[in-house]
């Protein structure tokens, strides 16, 4: 049974809203995520599809979850429950909330990663000086099972900010983390446009090259904005459904997307002047960014100081992200199975850290341990980032596109009536043909159709 609407927690200020919607949307995905893919995939070319799918595709079902969220005031599982009278729909927030937990699995790994390089830049242990350990430095740190530490260690913060509840744990922390990673982004990227290779790096990321432009590239851009705007399994609904009656959607959802935008590329303007400057490829992969950023410290005064932040900038941006994973299955345990918030929590948490550490002991003693191939780390990101994501944002846009009531969703975007939305038939346009059709087209070549 769901909960009366009126005890559900709502944010208590605009800025709330917006920073803790931002904290989830901008995270590893950003800074870690983004630089890589965009170094994969040919830097300008990439940027381009990738800004069009953000707001062509990543828009429009960033206010399908928005819509369905505030109109509920649900869980995932209880938003499609309540909005629809056919059965199947929920199953749609089912995957959401075991998908989150998967995500949360292997991204606490990461942002272990995160935390561990924090402290041993903090302890003087972290080596930028010699420029040819980047690599060997980051396998040696997080190989073997010791990392399980770290992933715990991010895995007891996370639930310490879950604990204390919506308004009071999630808003107040992320009112204080998104500025202070806005600022420090901004001081690194003014650091960028004094190194020697910056012309190049911002040509890489800027000047798009169209030859360049091929279907894995439009893939990968396409995913990278799904996953990087935290859509596809309700996170963005169950967030929605704490929005005051007052918030704009439309509005909410372009500056959500604007400012995730931003910060990629601020990450981006970090990253690849130092590539460029140093002689690194900027196809490195997965390990670019932690491979890379030695070298700026190393060029850096008081480079100890500047690694130390960067890394709890990371662990910051880290931890407002799986907050609202974890959120989805909290509010489906507290709402459709009545436990209380701690409970929930307590659950939701133990079940990320089983799976935290397995995902964690994928790099040391289980790394023969396959499963189709695939290490537990890399199984639980491509079942919940190729299959579920996907699936969740095209079944979502659908729902809101075919089923939901026309009349609900403009109560929604017009705030009950107390404001104009132009844009509504163009909105449900995109949601009933143009975005379950390119979905659809992702979809087919995560699973190796296309
Ligand atoms: N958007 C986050 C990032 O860029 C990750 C994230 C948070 C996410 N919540 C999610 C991804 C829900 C998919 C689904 O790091």
């Amino acid at each position: 049974m769901s909960k009366d609407n009126n005890t559900r927690a709502i944010f208590a200020t605009k800025f709330g809203a917006i920073a803790t919607t931002v904290g989830s949307a901008v995270g590893l995905g950003n800074i870690w995520r983004f630089p890589y893919e965009a170094g994969v995939h040919g830097g300008g070319a990439f940027m381009i599809c990738y800004i069009m799918f953000l707001f062509l595709l990543g828009v429009p079902v960033l206010c399908a979850e928005f819509c369905m969220g505030r109109s509920s005031r649900c869980n995932v599982f209880g938003a499609y429950n309540r909005l629809s009278d056919e059965k199947g729909w929920k199953i749609t927030g089912l995957i959401g909330i075991i998908a989150s937990l998967m995500i949360l699995s292997f991204y606490s790994v990461v942002a272990g990663w995160t935390v561990e390089y924090c402290f041993t830049s903090l302890t003087g242990q972290l080596n930028f000086h010699d420029r040819t350990k980047g690599h060997s430095q980051f396998v040696e740190l997080t190989t073997g099972d010791r990392p399980i530490i770290w992933t715990v260690i991010f895995l007891i913060c996370n639930f310490v900010i879950l604990n204390r509840g919506v308004t009071k744990g999630i808003e107040r922390a992320s009112n204080i983390l998104m500025p202070i990673l806005f600022l420090l982004l901004i001081a690194f990227c003014i650091n960028s446009f004094t190194l020697p290779g910056c012309k190049d790096g911002i040509k890489f990321l800027f000047k798009p090259d169209f030859t360049k432009i091929e279907p894995s590239v439009l893939l990968g851009a396409m995913g990278q904005a799904f996953f990087s705007l935290s859509l596809g399994l309700g996170c963005m609904m169950t967030y929605a459904s704490y929005f005051s009656k007052s918030t704009k959607l439309g509005n909410m959802a372009l500056t959500i997307a604007s400012l995730d935008l931003l910060v990629a590329v601020l990450a981006g303007i970090v990253i690849f002047p130092a590539v460029f400057s140093f002689g690194l490829s900027p196809e490195a992969g997965p390990t670019l960014v932690f491979e890379v950023l030695p070298f700026i410290f190393n060029q850096l005064p008081a480079g100890v100081i500047w690694a130390t932040l960067f890394f709890l900038l990371l662990f910051m941006a880290s931890l407002t992200s799986t907050v609202s994973m974890s959120e989805i299955s909290i509010t489906y345990l507290c709402e459709e199975k009545n436990m209380s918030r701690k409970k929930a929590t307590i659950i939701s948490s133990l079940i990320a850290l089983i799976g935290g550490i397995l995902c964690t002991l994928s790099f040391g003693s289980l790394s023969d341990f396959k499963i189709c191939g695939l290490t537990i780390f890399n199984l639980f990101d491509y079942i919940s980032s190729n299959i579920f994501l996907p699936i969740g944002g095209m079944i979502c846009s659908i729902f809101v596109g075919w089923k939901m009531k026309k009349d609900l969703i403009m109560k929604e975007f017009t705030n009950d009536g107390s404001m104009k939305f132009y844009t509504l038939t163009l909105l449900i346009f995109f949601l009933k043909y143009l975005c379950p059709i390119a979905i659809f087209i992702i979809f087919l070549n995560s699973i190796g159709i296309l």
